[in-house]
């Protein structure tokens, strides 16, 4: 099988390139940059990705020089490109005016064929950028092949070598062109088929779950969300009858949504299906606790102690597993690079199973949201539950800004539920990504017959994107946005204001903490 070899050096994007590669049929691995060099001997090219550090910095990770001896070519991305020009001979220099964060323009050469196809002379390209270095001088035997007004080496190649950097990230989705860029290098200067499939990871994950597990016994904790029904629905297909789930209901959910839940699974799981309420639980433990990172910790340990106590119930289990995807394990702490800053503790990554005694399985820890959804779909789930938005584990928690009380939850649950009833009704639901209400920790005034009030606002948060690495704030129509407002501001006593996010990630996330 050909593939790639993706040298991750710490950047949020840098799995993203794995992903895109999977998503035009490629296999490919990612080892960081200390392992690279004993990884994939049979890959057919390497990818360099971008990453935080500058090549100035002294503990800066490096390119292994073996890498190069192996003659395959390669595309540096970002700091990736920069490694390049700089371990080759070339110069790279802070960028002078403002670093590059966010959309630019490129300009390809002539001599750019390679990444960006035929008659490339001055094709203009909206591409994505995140940078504080550039190349300033290339290396012998290089040229620029694209420029911008900030980067005159926004792309460099080297033909004969067969080695290509680009200054932006074309595995984000707001580069147009990106995905084509990787294809051509894959497929023309590698020469790669690309032929993987999702049936063909589903017999692999089916395979490895099989050997891991053996015999023994699997607890899932489902929290009625896509990735865990998709966990589940894999490791039955996997190791049919071995699988118990629990679902902790944490007083954190939406409106009617443990409900939902006991009668999506229970047809399926029968008496393997336990459904705790553990909701004054959490809420004790949350009482007080404002800050997010707090938060998050806390209802961590919750879901721990609850876990732990409904496992030793349910006699010997040897393995715990969850429906972890990709973001949730780059966004915690940069997976085995350990080298991408951390934004958000997720709490169903790492640290559990120790705790409750028990190997971890995350079938899904490669795989981002929208591989989970084809990979359902593939497994034979329905269009309502693979579609639903997702949902944080921290729940409501992170969308009650401020303190939590069982008042404030109940005003965020019930103007969520109205929010969603709109975006369905109009059509909209599906049409984004993700969207949810937020209670914000702040009173404004508001004026009601002929009184003044002082009450709480809501904001609407809605997203388009396909990965959540990257996602812009949906164009709602403003009608669908003034009836939800005026809807939640009559109907949802204690909220008096409702404003909507228009605030793209980076540099905001998609949750308000
Ligand atoms: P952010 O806010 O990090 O969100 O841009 C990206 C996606 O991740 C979800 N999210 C979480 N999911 N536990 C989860 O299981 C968490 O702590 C968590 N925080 C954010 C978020 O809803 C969005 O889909």
């Amino acid at each position: 099988m050909s593939s790639i070899l993706v040298v991750d050096f710490g950047s949020q994007y840098s799995t993203l390139i794995a992903r895109r590669l999977r998503e035009i049929g490629i296999y490919s691995e990612i080892a960081a940059p200390d392992a690279a060099a004993d990884s994939l001997p049979e890959a057919a090219g390497l990818i360099l990705s971008g990453g935080p550090a500058s090549v100035f910095e002294d503990s800066a990770p490096r390119l292994d020089a073996r890498l190069l001896e192996r003659h395959i070519p390669i595309l540096g991305i970002c700091y990736g490109m920069q490694l390049l020009a700089h371990q080759l001979g070339g110069e790279v220099a802070a960028c002078r005016e403002k670093r590059g964060y966010g959309p630019a323009c490129i300009r390809a050469a002539a001599s750019g064929e390679a990444l960006f196809g035929k008659d490339s002379e001055g094709r203009k390209m909206d591409v994505w950028i995140s940078h504080g270095d550039q190349v300033a001088r290339l290396p012998d035997g290089f040229t620029a092949i694209a420029s911008s007004d900030s980067a005159p080496i926004a792309a460099m190649a080297n033909h004969e070598r067969r080695i290509y950097g680009v200054q932006f990230h074309p595995e984000v989705t707001h580069t147009a062109g990106g995905l084509d860029l990787l294809r051509r290098f894959a497929a023309e200067t590698c020469r790669i088929s690309c032929d993987w499939s999702m049936p063909a990871f589903i017999e692999q994950a089916c395979g490895e779950i099989r050997t891991r597990i053996g015999s023994e016994r699997v607890l899932l904790a489902l929290s009625g969300g896509v990735d865990s029904a998709v966990a589940a629905q894999l490791i039955e297909r996997a190791a049919p009858g071995k699988m118990i789930c629990v679902f902790i209901d944490n007083g954190l959910l939406r409106a009617g949504e443990a409900a939902a839940v006991e009668s999506a699974f229970r047809p399926g799981l029968g008496e393997r299906l336990i459904v705790v309420d553990a909701a004054d639980h959490f809420l004790q433990a949350l009482a007080g606790v404002t800050d997010p990172e707090q938060k998050r910790r806390t209802i961590g340990h919750a879901f721990i102690e609850v876990l732990k106590r409904e496992a030793g119930r349910a006699g010997e289990i040897n393995w715990l597993a969850q429906g972890t995807i990709y973001p949730d394990v780059i966004e915690s702490a940069g997976e085995k690079t350990g080298t991408a800053a951390s934004i958000k503790s997720h709490h169903n990554v790492g640290g559990l199973p120790a705790e409750l005694g028990m190997n971890l399985l995350e079938p899904l820890r490669r795989l981002f949201k929208d591989e989970v959804r084809a990979l359902g779909s593939e497994l034979g789930l329905d269009r309502q539950t693979l579609h639903r938005h997702p949902f944080p584990g921290p729940g409501l928690a992170v969308r009650v800004l401020g303190e939590l009380t069982e008042k404030r939850l109940a005003i965020a649950r019930q103007a969520d539920a109205i929010y969603m009833h709109e975006l369905r009704e109009s059509g909209w639901y599906e049409k984004v990504a993700q969207a949810f209400a937020v209670l914000l920790p702040v009173s404004t005034v508001g004026v009601m017959g002929d009184s003044r009030t002082y009450a709480e606002a809501v904001a609407l948060r809605a997203v388009a994107t396909d990965d959540f690495m990257t996602a812009d704030w949906a164009r709602l129509p403003t009608d669908l946005l003034a009836r939800t407002a005026a809807r939640i501001a009559n109907e949802v006593q204690g909220v008096n204001r409702v404003v909507y996010d228009i605030t793209s990630k980076p540099p905001a996330t998609v949750e308000w903490e």
